[in-house]
């Protein structure tokens, strides 16, 4: 199966949650976005969060148990939000599982999950995460990145590149490209447009 994304040698490789559960003597990692598209005048954002490393991606991390189950993996999921961001409203679910890739060595499997939140949620995770136990050892901090609504400033298009060109860790851009395809959280414009980028190669 291929990606939705144009594939480049870098990217990590589609795998069904299933398929990835089967395959032997991997590691496990999960992540999620948490975004936000209400009470926010159209306006779509996304909690980002800047790593000890420089690099920017979502909260989660690995599933540290040896037979990964698909419980585990959301358990870890909501483990890795609170310690990183203290998140712990209502944890992600199965029906909230966006995408799993594998890279071309299976040996880490990458599990991702978005989660909608309230406006009042986001604003209150900008003043809440620096509690978390891993702050700021693990998570420098998060902040929201807005990523669609911005048509009528005719500026979208630009929040967006200049979005894409930041240094994500592993491959945490593609899936969050992914998630922008599945979730449409951007107009179907943009959604064109954000093809064609990553078909032209301007994204590296
Ligand atoms: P613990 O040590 O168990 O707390 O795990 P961790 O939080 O240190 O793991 P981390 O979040 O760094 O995830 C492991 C790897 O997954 C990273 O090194 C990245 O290469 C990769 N990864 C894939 N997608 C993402 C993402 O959205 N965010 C982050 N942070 N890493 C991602
Ligand atoms: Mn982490
Ligand atoms: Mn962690
Ligand atoms: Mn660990
Ligand atoms: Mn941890
Ligand atoms: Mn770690």
């Amino acid at each position: 199966m291929s990606s939705p994304v144009t594939a480049s040698s870098r990217q990590y490789i589609p795998i069904s949650l299933d398929e990835s559960l089967s395959l032997k003597g991997c590691k496990h990692a999960a992540h999620c976005l948490l975004y936000s598209s209400a009470n926010c005048s159209g306006v779509v954002y996304v909690l980002v969060q800047m790593r000890f490393d420089g690099l920017i991606g979502f909260a989660g991390g690995e599933v540290d148990v040896d037979d990964v189950t698909v419980d585990e993996i959301i358990a870890a999921t909501n483990r890795e939000l609170e310690e990183e961001i203290n998140y712990h409203l209502n944890g992600v679910t199965q029906e909230e599982w966006i995408c799993s890739h594998r890279d071309h060595s299976s040996t880490w499997i990458q599990h991702f999950f978005a989660k909608e939140l309230t406006g009042d949620e986001l604003t209150q995770l900008e003043s809440t995460h620096m509690n978390a136990q891993h702050f700021p050892s693990e998570s420098l901090g998060v902040f929201r990145v807005p990523i669609g609504g911005f048509d009528q400033r005719n500026s979208s298009k630009r929040f967006l590149t200049n979005f894409l060109r930041q240094r994500f860790a592993g491959n945490a851009r593609q899936q969050f490209i992914e998630t922008i395809h599945k979730l449409s959280l951007v107009s179907p414009e943009d959604q064109e447009w954000m093809l064609s980028i990553e078909s032209s190669g301007d994204s590296a």
